[in-house]
């Protein structure tokens, strides 16, 4: 900080090892386009109230719109020296236009500025992300009607279970995206409130127009207590919190395509623009980004623990820690976008193997199930059915055969209620297709919930 910066209260600079230690523009720099709007808006309001001359607010608007621009082109050299983004700007402020400058900072503090420009940053980046999930879920939800007919083994424990339509698999990773969604969109709804006006901690003493500067900036209304505007950051940790959740369920999907990657499985295979190669391996094809975003969700995970124990006991209101807020905030989102739109591009190209899917189906006793409802459908208290059907797959498994190669007098010899219709209720299709209650796996169901999914994406833009 150069000489007197901090007005006539210091005699010497801050240390040069504290400096560096407690700049922040380094990182906060990303919030220079906010900012620059935050302080037109909030110049504007100042000229409206009289409290800044007409004259003045034109010259710094007009001042602040050229930094703007200057943001935007990359051309602006953040000074370290400076500290933080609102002094570098409001320093370039002054170096243009002159003494009017100094007028900007009139009823506001550095306190209500980041807590604004954070919220603003916040809002934004939120949609953004939003629009990054909504084109995912369009992959989905372009790509399952071709997926209804590949059968697979639906799996609990990782162990072979029902049969599955992968079509309703794809939609359930849908429906944990939507939630993800709904919930940034949950915290960017209770983040909607604006701090300028609360100054450092207390308000101003000046006239301000908070409803002017809180619509202005887009904001839903001013925020209704001066110490907690500029004293809490549970906006971003619900907001990385959410952006967890989300990282959380992309590592799920990606688990999900490096499994079914491998020979063992091999249900899918990734494009060549989304897999790549080993040095010494020739035959390697390996689902790297996949296991990039599983990664990476120690990231996001990170960042949210970073926030929780920043925050941690903090009294009122405004504290330097509280400065930190911006890197994990930042890289939270970044690695979520990023890997939302990696797998967006992976799940697109990826080829689904239907016939090792329905392979799969052959072993694993799916269609146990189904001997259990058969005979619970004729009367046998399930808990029985259950039993003997545990016994088929017992012999089953010592003989090395299916439930459907047992011979009918072999059924009878478990359970006298057996009869030649059973095996028509092993069929896969068969099986899935009685599974037709409201959000099961029925052919039927599953075209609804894509006609739903359809007309929802459709309704906000998405192409489907
Ligand atoms: N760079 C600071 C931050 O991000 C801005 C607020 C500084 N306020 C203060 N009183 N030092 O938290």
């Amino acid at each position: 900080m150069s000489d007197k910066a901090w007005g006539g209260r210091f005699d010497t600079d801050l240390d040069a090892v504290a400096a560096r230690f407690s700049e922040s523009v380094s990182f906060d720099q990303r919030l220079g386009a906010v900012d620059v709007r935050g302080s037109i808006a909030h110049v504007s309001m100042l000229a409206a109230r009289g409290i800044v001359s007409r004259q003045d607010a034109a010259a710094i608007v007009a001042g602040l719109e050229q930094i703007g621009e200057e943001i935007a082109r990359g051309e602006v050299t953040w000074d370290p020296a400076l500290e933080d983004v609102h002094m570098n700007v409001e320093t370039r402020l002054s170096q243009r236009i002159g003494a009017a400058g100094g007028r900007l900072h009139t009823g506001r503090s550095r306190n209500d500025q980041v807590a604004t420009d954070m919220r603003l940053w916040t809002k934004e980046a939120i949609e953004g992300t939003c629009a990054r999930i909504d084109r995912l879920l369009g992959v989905l939800v372009r790509r399952a009607p071709g997926l209804v007919d590949h059968l697979l083994p639906g799996y609990t424990h990782l162990q072979r279970a029902q049969p599955m339509r992968l079509a309703h698999h794809v939609l359930a990773w849908a429906e944990m995206l939507e939630r993800d969604r709904g919930r940034l969109g949950d915290a960017r709804a209770r983040m909607d409130e604006c701090p300028l006006g609360a100054a450092a901690l207390g308000g101003t003493t000046f006239d301000l127009d908070r409803d002017m500067t809180a619509r202005a900036l887009g904001f839903a209304r001013p925020s209704a207590n001066s110490l907690d505007a500029v004293g809490d950051r549970d906006f971003l940790l619900e907001t990385v919190a959410a952006l967890s959740i989300t990282a959380i369920h992309l590592s799920r999907i990606a688990e999900e395509l490096v499994l079914w990657s491998t020979q063992e499985f091999a249900f899918v295979e990734m494009s060549d623009a989304f897999t790549t190669g080993s040095s010494i391996m020739p035959q390697k094809k390996n689902p790297d980004m996949a296991e990039l975003v599983r990664g990476k969700t120690g990231r996001v995970v990170g960042s949210l623990v970073n926030l929780m124990m920043l925050m941690k006991a903090l009294p009122l209101a405004y504290n330097r820690d509280m400065q930190e807020d911006k890197p994990p905030v930042f890289d939270a989102f970044d690695t979520v976008d990023a890997s939302l739109d990696v797998l967006a591009g992976a799940l697109e190209g990826a080829r689904f193997d239907a016939a090792r899917m329905r392979e799969a189906l052959e072993r694993g006793f799916v269609d146990a199930t189904e001997v259990a409802d058969w005979l619970a459908d004729r009367g046998v208290p399930f808990r029985e059915a259950h039993h003997v059907t545990g016994a088929l797959v017992r012999r089953c498994v010592a003989e090395q055969k299916t439930l459907s190669a047992l011979t009918l007098e072999e059924l009878r010899e478990a359970h006298p209620s057996f009869d030649e219709t059973l095996y028509a209720a092993l069929d896969p299709e068969t099986a899935i297709e009685r599974r037709r209650l409201f959000g099961g796996p029925a052919r039927a169901r599953v075209h609804e919930q894509i006609e739903a999914w359809q007309a929802r994406l459709r309704a906000r833009g998405v192409e489907v």
